[in-house]
Protein backbone atom coordinates (compact mmCIF):
# COMPACT_ATOMS: atom_id res chain seq x y z
CA UNK A 1 0.00 0.00 0.00
CA UNK A 2 1.37 3.34 -0.90
CA UNK A 3 2.88 5.63 1.94
CA UNK A 4 0.66 8.77 0.92
CA UNK A 5 -2.59 6.56 2.05
CA UNK A 6 0.01 5.74 5.51
CA UNK A 7 0.74 9.45 6.04
CA UNK A 8 -2.53 11.05 5.36
CA UNK A 9 -3.95 8.38 7.74
CA UNK A 10 -1.77 9.85 10.34
CA UNK A 11 -2.61 13.10 9.45
CA UNK A 12 -6.33 12.82 9.55
CA UNK A 13 -5.86 11.05 13.38
CA UNK A 14 -3.82 13.67 14.62
CA UNK A 15 -6.70 16.33 13.73
CA UNK A 16 -9.12 14.05 14.82
CA UNK A 17 -8.22 13.07 18.11
CA UNK A 18 -4.63 14.66 18.71
CA UNK A 19 -0.93 13.67 18.52
CA UNK A 20 -1.01 11.52 22.06
CA UNK A 21 -3.35 9.20 20.10
CA UNK A 22 -1.26 9.01 17.26
CA UNK A 23 1.46 7.82 19.52
CA UNK A 24 -0.63 5.70 21.23
CA UNK A 25 -1.73 3.77 18.15
CA UNK A 26 1.69 3.42 16.17
CA UNK A 27 3.17 1.79 20.03
CA UNK A 28 -0.11 -0.11 20.24
CA UNK A 29 -0.29 -1.78 16.87
CA UNK A 30 3.89 -2.47 17.35
CA UNK A 31 4.04 -1.52 13.07
CA UNK A 32 7.67 -2.65 11.25
CA UNK A 33 7.89 1.55 10.55
CA UNK A 34 6.86 2.79 13.52
CA UNK A 35 4.80 5.55 12.39
CA UNK A 36 8.11 6.68 10.06
CA UNK A 37 6.41 7.00 6.32
CA UNK A 38 6.98 8.64 3.02
CA UNK A 39 4.52 9.52 0.67
CA UNK A 40 5.92 7.80 -2.35
CA UNK A 41 7.13 4.48 0.35
CA UNK A 42 5.27 0.98 -0.21
CA UNK A 43 4.39 -0.56 2.74
CA UNK A 44 2.28 -3.94 3.63
CA UNK A 45 -1.28 -3.81 3.95
CA UNK A 46 -0.82 -5.27 6.95
CA UNK A 47 0.77 -2.33 8.49
CA UNK A 48 -2.12 -0.01 7.68
CA UNK A 49 -4.52 -3.07 9.10
CA UNK A 50 -2.81 -2.94 12.58
CA UNK A 51 -2.89 0.93 12.84
CA UNK A 52 -6.69 0.86 11.93
CA UNK A 53 -7.33 -2.26 14.71
CA UNK A 54 -5.28 -0.20 16.96
CA UNK A 55 -7.67 3.24 16.43
CA UNK A 56 -9.90 1.49 16.89
CA UNK A 57 -9.79 0.11 20.23
CA UNK A 58 -8.24 3.53 21.59
CA UNK A 59 -11.48 5.57 20.58
CA UNK A 60 -13.75 2.80 20.65
CA UNK A 61 -15.02 3.32 16.94
CA UNK A 62 -15.84 0.67 14.16
CA UNK A 63 -13.55 -0.18 11.70
CA UNK A 64 -15.80 0.53 8.93
CA UNK A 65 -16.61 4.05 10.17
CA UNK A 66 -13.05 4.68 10.51
CA UNK A 67 -12.47 4.05 7.00
CA UNK A 68 -15.70 6.44 6.22
CA UNK A 69 -14.46 8.67 8.14
CA UNK A 70 -10.95 8.36 6.62
CA UNK A 71 -12.43 8.07 2.76
CA UNK A 72 -13.94 11.79 3.81
CA UNK A 73 -10.76 13.36 4.21
CA UNK A 74 -8.65 11.41 1.54
CA UNK A 75 -10.60 12.67 -1.29
CA UNK A 76 -9.19 16.60 -0.24
CA UNK A 77 -5.95 15.22 0.16
CA UNK A 78 -5.47 13.09 -3.38
CA UNK A 79 -6.80 16.09 -4.64
CA UNK A 80 -4.10 18.39 -2.59
CA UNK A 81 -1.51 16.01 -4.06
CA UNK A 82 -2.82 15.54 -7.90
CA UNK A 83 -4.30 18.25 -8.73
CA UNK A 84 -3.90 17.71 -12.25
CA UNK A 85 -6.18 14.37 -12.28
CA UNK A 86 -9.16 15.66 -10.23
CA UNK A 87 -9.83 18.90 -12.54
CA UNK A 88 -10.05 17.39 -15.59
CA UNK A 89 -13.83 16.93 -14.07
CA UNK A 90 -16.24 19.64 -13.68
CA UNK A 91 -18.62 17.25 -11.66
CA UNK A 92 -18.35 14.12 -9.92
CA UNK A 93 -20.51 11.69 -11.45
CA UNK A 94 -18.37 11.66 -14.70
CA UNK A 95 -14.99 11.54 -12.00
CA UNK A 96 -17.04 8.37 -10.52
CA UNK A 97 -17.23 6.92 -13.34
CA UNK A 98 -14.20 7.06 -14.69
CA UNK A 99 -12.36 5.91 -11.87
CA UNK A 100 -11.70 2.55 -13.82
CA UNK A 101 -10.47 3.93 -16.74
CA UNK A 102 -9.05 7.03 -16.15
CA UNK A 103 -8.68 7.94 -12.85
CA UNK A 104 -6.92 4.44 -11.41
CA UNK A 105 -4.87 4.24 -14.85
CA UNK A 106 -3.43 7.66 -14.17
CA UNK A 107 -2.20 6.87 -10.64
CA UNK A 108 -0.64 3.71 -11.60
CA UNK A 109 1.39 5.24 -14.10
CA UNK A 110 2.46 8.19 -10.70
CA UNK A 111 3.04 4.91 -8.29
CA UNK A 112 3.48 1.09 -10.87
CA UNK A 113 3.75 -0.67 -8.05
CA UNK A 114 -0.09 0.83 -6.52
CA UNK A 115 -2.61 -1.92 -5.95
CA UNK A 116 -5.88 -0.66 -6.73
CA UNK A 117 -9.06 -1.77 -6.75
CA UNK A 118 -11.31 -2.26 -9.60
CA UNK A 119 -14.82 -0.21 -10.33
CA UNK A 120 -16.60 -2.02 -13.22
CA UNK A 121 -19.67 0.50 -14.26
CA UNK A 122 -23.05 -1.62 -14.26
CA UNK A 123 -25.28 0.87 -15.26
CA UNK A 124 -24.87 4.94 -16.11
CA UNK A 125 -27.26 7.96 -16.50
CA UNK A 126 -27.16 11.29 -15.76
CA UNK A 127 -28.61 11.01 -12.54
CA UNK A 128 -27.27 7.49 -11.56
CA UNK A 129 -24.67 5.28 -11.05
CA UNK A 130 -23.96 1.90 -10.18
CA UNK A 131 -20.79 0.35 -10.18
CA UNK A 132 -19.30 -2.86 -8.47
CA UNK A 133 -16.13 -2.15 -6.20
CA UNK A 134 -13.68 -5.28 -6.21
CA UNK A 135 -10.22 -5.33 -4.42
CA UNK A 136 -8.77 -8.37 -2.06
CA UNK A 137 -8.14 -5.28 0.58
CA UNK A 138 -12.12 -5.14 1.34
CA UNK A 139 -11.79 -0.84 2.20
CA UNK A 140 -15.43 -0.39 0.66
CA UNK A 141 -15.99 1.97 3.39
CA UNK A 142 -13.08 3.69 2.50
CA UNK A 143 -14.40 3.80 -1.29
CA UNK A 144 -17.74 4.86 0.01
CA UNK A 145 -16.55 8.03 2.01
CA UNK A 146 -14.19 8.76 -1.39
CA UNK A 147 -17.65 8.83 -3.20
CA UNK A 148 -19.50 11.02 -0.91
CA UNK A 149 -16.85 13.34 -0.41
CA UNK A 150 -15.74 13.65 -4.73
CA UNK A 151 -19.52 14.81 -4.35
CA UNK A 152 -19.33 17.14 -1.51
CA UNK A 153 -16.07 18.66 -3.56
CA UNK A 154 -18.00 20.01 -6.30
CA UNK A 155 -20.78 21.38 -3.73
CA UNK A 156 -23.19 18.47 -4.69
CA UNK A 157 -25.69 16.07 -2.68
CA UNK A 158 -25.43 12.67 -3.44
CA UNK A 159 -27.41 9.13 -1.95
CA UNK A 160 -25.03 6.17 -2.03
CA UNK A 161 -26.05 3.23 -0.99
CA UNK A 162 -23.98 -0.61 -0.84
CA UNK A 163 -24.72 -4.21 -1.34
CA UNK A 164 -22.11 -6.60 0.24
CA UNK A 165 -21.71 -9.21 -2.65
CA UNK A 166 -19.09 -10.84 -0.88
CA UNK A 167 -19.58 -10.92 3.02
CA UNK A 168 -15.73 -10.08 3.39
CA UNK A 169 -16.40 -6.50 1.44
CA UNK A 170 -14.20 -7.67 -1.34
CA UNK A 171 -16.81 -7.40 -3.75
CA UNK A 172 -19.45 -4.46 -2.93
CA UNK A 173 -22.11 -3.30 -5.35
CA UNK A 174 -22.11 0.86 -5.09
CA UNK A 175 -25.29 2.89 -6.21
CA UNK A 176 -24.97 6.19 -6.43
CA UNK A 177 -27.99 8.68 -6.97
CA UNK A 178 -27.94 12.40 -7.34
CA UNK A 179 -30.50 14.96 -7.93
CA UNK A 180 -28.84 17.63 -10.51
C1 LIG B 1 -13.92 9.13 -5.59
C2 LIG B 1 -12.99 8.62 -6.33
C3 LIG B 1 -12.09 7.49 -5.87
C4 LIG B 1 -12.44 6.31 -5.26
C5 LIG B 1 -13.83 5.81 -4.91
C6 LIG B 1 -11.20 5.59 -5.01
C7 LIG B 1 -11.09 4.39 -4.36
C8 LIG B 1 -9.93 3.84 -3.88
C9 LIG B 1 -9.84 2.78 -2.89
C10 LIG B 1 -11.03 2.13 -2.22
C11 LIG B 1 -8.52 2.52 -2.68
C12 LIG B 1 -7.92 1.53 -1.67
C13 LIG B 1 -7.30 0.31 -2.30
C14 LIG B 1 -8.28 -0.84 -2.42
O1 LIG B 1 -9.48 -0.71 -2.10
O2 LIG B 1 -7.84 -1.92 -2.88
C15 LIG B 1 -7.77 3.44 -3.51
C16 LIG B 1 -6.40 3.50 -3.56
C17 LIG B 1 -5.72 4.53 -4.11
N1 LIG B 1 -6.24 5.55 -4.89
FE1 LIG B 1 -8.16 5.82 -5.38
N2 LIG B 1 -10.14 6.34 -5.48
C18 LIG B 1 -10.65 7.50 -5.99
C19 LIG B 1 -9.95 8.56 -6.52
C20 LIG B 1 -8.60 8.65 -6.51
C21 LIG B 1 -7.87 9.82 -6.97
C22 LIG B 1 -8.51 11.10 -7.48
C23 LIG B 1 -6.55 9.52 -6.81
C24 LIG B 1 -5.33 10.35 -7.10
C25 LIG B 1 -5.31 11.51 -7.52
C26 LIG B 1 -6.46 8.18 -6.24
C27 LIG B 1 -5.29 7.57 -5.89
C28 LIG B 1 -5.20 6.40 -5.18
C29 LIG B 1 -3.95 5.89 -4.61
C30 LIG B 1 -2.56 6.55 -4.68
C31 LIG B 1 -4.28 4.71 -3.93
C32 LIG B 1 -3.33 3.82 -3.11
C33 LIG B 1 -2.87 2.60 -3.87
C34 LIG B 1 -1.94 1.75 -3.02
O3 LIG B 1 -1.98 1.84 -1.80
O4 LIG B 1 -1.13 0.97 -3.56
N3 LIG B 1 -7.72 7.68 -6.11
N4 LIG B 1 -8.65 4.21 -4.25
Amino acid sequence: MKGIIFTEFLDMVEAQYGLAVVDEIITNSKTLHHGAYTSVGTYDFNEMVSLLVALGEVVSKDIQDLLYTFGLYLFKSLDEAHPEIVRNYTSPMPLIAAIEDHIHVHVKKLYPDADLPSFLVLEKSKNKLILVYRSTRGLYSLAHGLIVSAFSHYGQEVHVSFDLLETDGTKVKFIVETHV
